[in-house]
């Protein structure tokens, strides 16, 4: 089987490569990545060496992409820009890569002939809940972000294409993802590394949104679960079966790395910030026999550890335009309440 990764250098794509070439001695993979800020080689450092794996440099909007799909059997789209606020300062990037890009690779995908694609969604496509129920897989679509606006439109071209042409795509839509080579723009690592580093922690409004916490490694186990065993022309939702308050998770992590709460910085909120996210994931539970394994506690004990033991990893990442990204975002960002 050979594999193609589209977006395998940024964070989940990166624990799937990990996980795929453990879990599938057979298997060859190749990932395929522009490397915008979010994508590094360096988290691929110890598959470099893999005889079976194989990394090209390149953006899926190129029509060039139709040349790295073909003699692939199974497509997994990673390949996104992620970050909700960078969307709302700019979408231009989102529209390309996610939209745009998804198309492309989707297209070449469909023309040559591949066994499976699997689509790599978000729970963000179904909008914000209020304070009862959880998204399941027919809750219509309602995104609120332009990232999660071009995210909805990438799931919707995934299914024209399995209705129009037959074509055996499968979509799933995780929720908020945490652990090792996240990057730190994110809130857990943001919250850890600023921590750790006796710095602020920025919490977007009153703190009380609430989003549904799954390992990473949880999510690489269903998707290879539903690249396998999963049904053409479907839709899977993965969570972690964890929901929290933001401001509950800063407060653990404050307390996991000894730092005083005085450290929690209220700022200004994210401009249609949702409230809440919960996923329904009872079908993939019944239907493929997955449940997620990390506990939030020990899964945040073992992400700490990682951000702390991978100092140079973290440098690296956080040089150039990542320090102007922070500054621009939160230096002079309003402060609301005192806590
Ligand atoms: P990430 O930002 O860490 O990684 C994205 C990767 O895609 C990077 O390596 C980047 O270089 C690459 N990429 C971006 N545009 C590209 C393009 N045009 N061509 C080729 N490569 C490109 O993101 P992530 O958090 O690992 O998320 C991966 C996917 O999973 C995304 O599609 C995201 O929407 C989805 N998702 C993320 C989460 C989460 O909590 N992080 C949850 C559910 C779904
Ligand atoms: O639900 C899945 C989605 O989760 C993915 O599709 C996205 O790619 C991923 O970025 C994530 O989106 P969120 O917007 O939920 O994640 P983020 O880490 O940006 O923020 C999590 C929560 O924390 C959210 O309520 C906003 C808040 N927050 C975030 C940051 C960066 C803060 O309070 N302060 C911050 O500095």
């Amino acid at each position: 089987m050979r594999m193609l990764i589209a977006g395998g250098a940024g964070f989940i794509g990166s624990n799937f490569v990990r996980y795929m070439l453990e879990q599938h001695p057979g298997y060859d993979v190749v990932v395929v990545d522009k490397l915008t800020y979010a994508g590094n080689l360096k988290n691929l450092d110890i598959v470099l060496a893999d005889q079976r794996f194989s990394f090209v440099r390149l953006d899926i909007c190129d029509p060039a992409i139709a040349d790295v799909v073909r003699g692939c059997d199974l497509v997994v789209n990673f390949a996104a820009e992620s970050h909700v606020d960078r969307s709302i300062e700019d979408a231009l990037g989102f529209v390309r890569s996610n939209i745009e890009g998804c198309w492309r690779l989707l297209d070449a995908c469909r023309r040559t002939g591949v066994q499976r694609y699997l689509q790599v969604s978000t729970d963000e496509v179904y909008g914000s809940l209020t304070a009862s129920g959880r998204f399941r897989e027919d809750t219509p679509l309602s995104p609120n972000s332009p990232y999660s606006a071009t995210k909805a439109a990438a799931d919707l071209m995934v299914q024209a294409y399995v209705k129009t042409y037959g074509f055996p795509a499968i979509v799933t839509r995780c929720s908020n993802n945490y652990g090792p080579f996240q990057f730190p723009e994110k809130f857990v690592p943001l919250m850890i590394v600023q921590a750790v580093a006796g710095d602020f922690l920025p919490i977007y409004g009153d703190g009380q949104n609430v989003r549904d916490w799954i390992h990473v490694a949880d999510h690489c186990r269903a998707l290879d679960l539903v690249l396998h065993k999963g049904r053409d022309g479907e839709i899977y939702n993965v969570g972690g079966e964890c929901e929290m308050k933001n401001l509950d998770v800063a407060w653990r992590i404050l307390d996991l790395t000894g730092r005083p709460l005085s450290l929690l910085r209220m700022v200004k909120d994210r401009p249609g910030h949702d409230r809440r996210y919960a996923v329904d994931c009872s079908k993939i539970k019944e239907q493929l026999n997955w449940e997620p394994h990390w506990d939030f506690d020990h899964g945040l004990v073992e992400t700490i550890r990682w951000y702390r033991d991978n100092g140079a990893w973290l440098d690296q990442v956080r040089s150039g335009e990542y320090r102007e990204y922070f500054d621009r975002h939160y230096i002079h960002r309003e402060t609301t309440l005192t806590h």
